[in-house]
């Protein structure tokens, strides 16, 4: 648990305009107050990311979404009022409070309530509003350890919080209220129909099938090559049985080109590849471990330096949608139907 002393310190850095990074149960943050505009800029200068990509703003009260936004549905309610704190952010209408540096120029703004003891705390005791992407340097896995948070940020913030490895792995969903019919912009891990069990019917942003057929998303950060490790990436997707021959043969093939090969395996499998370098990413029986282990795994790759990786895929069921979501945008949509 995180020390008293620490907490003060990063929310007078937050609070004098400052960055801080901090656990929450998806991803690591990179934090500053919201209502700041000078200190939103700084988030995009020290993550490198482009000005367009709108910030989530983080609440820990309830109570406080009213001053930021101008108009709640009452959907949106029974949503927060479920699932917040939690992996769940909503996108609203902003009132004049929230700095245009925040929202990447939109006049809608995202919401969400971190279910992190650490997070909430930083929250309530610096300004009550915190922008926070995830912590990674733009374009690169997001952090599921502060330890990769310091690869990414060390010498470019002042404080890192360390909460230990984060519970769930991947970020949480997105969903529009400015739409009429809510609109998923970011699968995540509360799933479609977990939301639809409380409002009712929900749709997906069409422009996320992606590839190079899809659309547009709306969410902009949802357009770039994103999530993604240093190798290229290959999602090889059919029977089990027949990928995990397929992969061996692509192995072999990259060895025979002097290329350093990864494969991303699961529990299941991954004593059915006797070359390459492999990792199990986690069990087929809890896919909620794959998710926890997905990033991680894709930096450890990096650090080895491997030239390509070969991954099992999943299917796109419950949370299996936001897995295949970061997988397929970590290949760049490179996939090999077997
Ligand atoms: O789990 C999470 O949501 C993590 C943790 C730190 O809370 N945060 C996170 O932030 O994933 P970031 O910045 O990496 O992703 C935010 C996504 C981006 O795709 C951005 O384009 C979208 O949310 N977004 C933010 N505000 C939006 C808005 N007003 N309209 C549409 N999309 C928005
Ligand atoms: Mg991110």
């Amino acid at each position: 648990m995180q020390q008293k002393a620490d907490l003060t310190e990063a929310s007078s850095i937050i609070r004098s305009g400052g960055l801080v990074a901090f656990p929450t149960e998806t991803v690591y943050g990179l934090g500053a107050d919201a209502l700041n505009p000078k200190a939103s800029k700084r988030i995009y200068e020290a993550k490198g990311r482009p000005s367009d990509n709108p910030l989530i703003v983080h609440i820990a009260r309830l109570s406080d979404l009213e001053a930021i936004t101008a108009g709640i549905s009452d959907k949106a309610l029974l949503l927060a009022e479920r699932f917040w704190p939690g992996p769940l952010t909503m996108i609203f209408q902003k009132n004049d409070t929230v700095p245009l540096e925040t929202t990447g120029g939109l006049d809608t703004v995202a919401v969400r309530m971190p279910n992190h003891p650490v997070a909430l705390a930083l929250i309530a005791e610096s300004t009550g509003y915190i922008a926070a992407p995830s912590a990674n340097m733009s374009g690169r896995p997001s952090p599921t350890q502060a330890f990769h948070v310091k690869e990414d940020m060390e010498g470019r913030i002042p404080m890192i919080l360390d909460g230990g490895p984060v519970g769930i792995g991947i970020e949480s969903t997105i969903v529009d209220f400015t739409e009429d019919i809510p609109m998923i912009l970011r699968p995540g891990y509360i799933t479609k129909a977990q939301l639809e069990e409380v409002i009712g019917e929900i749709r997906m942003d069409p422009g996320l099938s992606g590839g190079e057929r899809g659309g547009r998303p709306k969410a902009p950060g949802m357009k770039y090559r994103h999530y993604a490790p240093r190798a290229e990436m290959i999602l090889v997707k059919g029977r089990q049985e027949t990928v995990i021959v397929r992969i061996n043969e692509l192995v072999q093939e990259a060895a025979s080109e002097g290329k350093k090969a990864g494969i991303i395996a699961t529990d299941e499998t991954c004593r059915c590849y006797p070359a390459g370098i492999v990792k199990s990413v986690g069990t087929r029986v809890h896919e909620e471990t794959v998710a926890k282990h997905l990033y991680g795994i894709l930096r450890e790759f990096d650090a080895l330096n491997v030239d390509i990786i070969y991954s099992e895929s999943f299917s796109e069921e419950g949370i299996g949608q936001a897995l295949m979501n970061r997988m397929l945008k970590a290949a760049g949509h490179h996939v090999l139907e077997v």
